[in-house]
This record gives C-alpha cells, sequence and structure tokens, in this order.
C-alpha cells in the first residue's frame, strides 16, 4: 500500500501535523511520502492508495470558517477517483470549515472517505484513530 500526505501551512502547524500522519501511516508498514501543496510529486500521487490532505482553518474565529488558502487547495494535482483523507488545525473554533473543505476535495475528484480536525495544542490527538481509519478503507 501506498500513501501521500499533502499539506498547505502557513505557521507549521498543519506541516507538523502532516509529519505526525506520515510516522504514523509508516508505522503501519505503508510507504509514505509527504509534499506541501506547492510540490507535489505527480507520480507518487498518482500511484498513491490513499491520499491525505491538510489545511488550516480561516475565518473570524466565531464564524466565515473555511479552509486556509482555498485558491491553492483548488490548484490541487488531479485527485480524481482518489480516495482522499482531510485533516485540518484549527486554534479554537472550525465552525463548518472541514464540510466545506471535503465539498472542495470532492469537487476535485477526490472520494473523502475519513476527515478530522486537529487541534493547534495538542495535534497528535486524534491521529492513530484518523489514520486507521483512513487506511482501513483501503482493500488489502
Ligand atoms: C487569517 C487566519 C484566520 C484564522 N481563523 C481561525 C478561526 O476562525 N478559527 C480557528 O480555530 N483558528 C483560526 N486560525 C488559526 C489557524 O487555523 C491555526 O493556527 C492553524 O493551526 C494554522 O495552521 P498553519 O500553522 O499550518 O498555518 C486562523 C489563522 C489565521 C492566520
Amino acid at each position: 500500500m501506498r500513501a501521500v500526505v499533502i499539506y498547505e501551512s502557513l505557521t507549521g502547524n498543519t506541516a507538523k501535523a502532516a509529519r505526525l500522519i506520515a510516522h504514523e501511516v509508516a508505522a503501519r508498514g505503508v510507504d509514505v511520502a509527504v509534499y506541501p501543496i506547492t510540490d507535489v510529486d505527480l507520480k507518487a500521487l498518482a500511484e498513491a492508495d490513499v491520499v491525505f490532505v491538510g489545511t488550516w482553518v480561516d475565518g473570524l474565529v466565531l464564524f466565515g470558517h473555511r479552509p486556509g488558502r482555498a485558491g491553492r487547495l483548488r490548484s490541487l494535482p488531479v485527485i480524481d477517483g482518489k480516495r482522499v483523507a482531510a485533516f485540518m488545525t484549527y486554534a479554537i473554533h472550525a465552525g463548518k470549515a472541514l464540510d466545506r473543505f471535503a465539498r472542495l476535495l470532492e469537487e476535485r475528484g477526490g472520494e473523502v472517505v475519513a476527515r478530522t480536525l486537529l487541534r493547534r495544542d495538542r495535534l497528535e490527538q486524534g491521529v492513530a484513530d484518523f489514520v486507521t481509519a483512513s487506511l482501513a478503507t483501503v482493500p488489502a
């Protein structure tokens, strides 16, 4: 099985979350590589059985939540027909940002098989369960 982790990060939290996810994936014996969204290896992406995509929550804390740098996310390389596991980091309140992010990924042709929010002050919490759920969707 092969996986890639693609992330958008402004201040480093989502990059860190991407590395935590990749570490967890690798610990289960799965081939994994991590790429910033601006520098994705297209061959690795084409060969991936599952694609983790992460960004951060952008909003006005109490409302207007959306995926950070949605423009970059919309210009993701083709993820048509790929199993996609979506993750977002946030500070306090994410509103409906994760739903919006999942919708955006589906518009790009991905099949969102798992999704999670990771709070920036406890990024590792929930990573193991998220990875388990995501990998479980890949037929053996
Ligand atoms: C412009 C801006 C708006 C943000 N709005 C929210 C918000 O509405 N709710 C929230 O929980 N966090 C918000 N945050 C915090 C980020 O989502 C959080 O720090 C995230 O982990 C940043 O990821 P990064 O370090 O990968 O850029 C905002 C951050 C920025 C820069």
